[in-house]
């Protein structure tokens, strides 16, 4: 499949022709000022939890293409009570299929009120599975023993994990959840972005190499195919 860095915790990834956004945070990303947020055509947008720097642009792209929000209850409502009307609201433990392969929100530890001090449920992270591969993304989260489900019922190609500390997992945590998860490939997520969250690449890098699991850390706008 193919995958693309946005910048922040926003990434693009096209599976069996179907593009789907996770997190939209980039008019605002001074980081990401290159991407054309108007320009993305997008499918799906999965959205993990409520926190502005993960919702920013989910409005402004549903509306222009029509893309449908994935996300739980309350955020996906949320959407829709702004005039998103393709939303697929979940909650924990479940799986829904969609055309692009199947999808299940699990648990994540962390906090998920929306801009306007709306409920925006408990934060959550996706498993997807399809025939081009099986990932998971974890949104904004602490290490937690909840991850070691994971690989109980999905064998996973990679992860997307948070590496930026202070509101999420560090480097040193994020290479434990690789290892809870059974996968040896990680993309790096939710770093740099402003300074609370400013890492030092080399070193992150090192704490996986040290455990023979690979950390891809991507320029934003860069595209592999993974
Ligand atoms: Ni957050
Ligand atoms: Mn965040």
């Amino acid at each position: 499949m193919k995958l693309q860095f946005l910048g922040h915790a926003s990434f693009l990834i096209e599976i069996k022709g179907k593009k789907i956004l996770f997190d939209p945070f980039i008019t605002e990303n001074e980081k990401a000022t290159h991407i054309d947020v108007d320009a993305l055509e997008v499918d799906y947008i999965l959205v993990s939890h409520g926190h502005f720097d993960h919702v920013l642009d989910v409005e402004r792209i549903a509306k222009r293409t029509g893309a449908k929000i994935v996300s739980n209850f309350e955020i996906a409502t949320w959407f829709e009570n702004k005039g998103c009307k393709n939303v697929h609201p979940m909650n924990f433990g479940g799986t829904w299929e969609f055309d692009f392969g199947t999808v299940k929100y699990v648990a994540a530890v962390h906090s998920s009120t929306l801009p306007d001090g709306s409920v925006g449920g408990h934060p959550g992270g996706f498993v997807v599975s399809s025939e081009d591969g099986n990932f998971y993304y974890s949104g904004d989260t602490a290490l937690t023993f909840d991850m070691k489900l994971i690989p109980l019922s999905t064998k996973l190609d990679f992860a997307i994990f948070p590496i930026g500390d202070n509101f999420t997992m560090g480097a040193e945590d994020a290479v434990v959840a690789a290892e809870f998860v059974e996968t040896n490939r990680v993309v790096a997520m939710h770093f740099d972005t402003f300074g609370f969250i400013e890492i030092d690449h080399q070193k992150a890098k090192d704490i996986f190499n040290n455990k023979n699991i690979e950390l891809k850390i991507l320029s934003v706008g860069e595209e592999i195919n993974i």
